[in-house]
């Protein structure tokens, strides 16, 4: 069996850079708490916490933290939560991918000058809500697909700043950018997708189309996981989606004369290490 693993597969630039920099701060020895998991994947997290590393979830919690380092992850978050960090007098590291900071940036600015944010990707997302947060006046709207458009109520004399999820495809983006495009309105257009996402995308439907099953490894709630999967079930009837080595039926893969492998932005190395070695034995 011939086994391929992406070049992409895993930890990106930021996610990288996010871990990195809270084991370093755990190591100092005083309370540090993340403001949601670093990474969406139980293994580092339940690590982390073993290393005395708080988990806080909400702005209520937070509000109760009186001392200690606050790390925020790298999907980043509203401005809010700097301020009340601020208030509480604790310290920041800000772990915020710079791909995300440069999103709430740009949505500051046009929102500073009056123009109406459209974000294109999940609003229920963690990186969503933080971009929503930097966005002045609540003139913004969070869309994922054409029927959405339509149900938009945007003044026809505003100008449209179009931002994107970092994670989201980068094809659906166009598509509904060129959607927007034809209603008339004056449009600025910020491609935010990541370029890590869009390899790893480019990637998979290219390993999927030579492969006979795929392996696709991360945490159940990584988007950029789940993407990955579509992705790859479109091209490859055969595609898994597993946590680890433990959700993968190897024997079921004997009858594959050729699989692919590739993990989401947020699954550690040695887990894809440990899959790919499963599969070539
Ligand atoms: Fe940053 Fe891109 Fe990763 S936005 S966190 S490098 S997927």
């Amino acid at each position: 069996m011939k086994v391929t693993l992406a070049k992409t597969a895993g930890f990106c630039f930021g996610v990288k850079r996010a871990v990195d920099m809270v084991y370093k701060e755990a190591e100092k020895g005083s309370k540090v708490y993340t403001f949601g998991p670093i990474i969406h994947n139980e293994e580092v997290v339940d690590d982390l916490a073993s290393k005395g590393v708080g988990l806080i979830h909400t702005i209520e919690e937070l509000k109760g933290i009186t001392e200690g380092t606050i790390i925020i992850r790298s999907h980043g978050v509203s401005k809010e939560i700097y301020d009340i960090i601020k208030e509480q007098g604790l310290k920041l590291v800000d772990a915020t991918c710079p791909y995300v900071l440069k999103i709430h940036r740009v949505v500051k600015e046009h929102s500073e000058l009056g123009h109406y944010i459209i974000i294109v990707g999940n609003d229920s997302h963690p990186e969503v809500e933080g971009i929503k947060g930097w966005c002045e006046n609540k003139n913004h709207s969070v869309i994922k697909n054409a029927d959405e458009i339509e149900h938009l109520k945007i003044p026809e004399e505003k100008t449209i700043c179009i931002v994107s999820q970092t994670t989201y495809n980068y094809k659906k983006f166009q598509d509904l950018v060129e959607i927007i495009s034809k209603k008339g309105y004056d449009i600025i257009v910020l491609n935010t997708i990541c370029n890590a996402t869009e390899e790893r995308q480019t990637e998979v439907r290219q390993l999927a189309k030579e492969s006979d099953a795929m392996i696709i490894i991360g945490g159940k709630h990584s988007s950029n996981t789940q993407k990955l999967y579509e992705i790859s079930k479109l091209e490859c009837e055969n595609t898994y989606y597993i946590q680890t080595l433990r959700d993968l039926d190897l024997e079921k893969l004997q009858s594959f004369r050729s699989v692919g492998i590739t993990a989401g932005a947020s699954t550690p190395n040695n887990i894809i290490k440990e899959v790919h070695t499963a599969c070539q034995k």
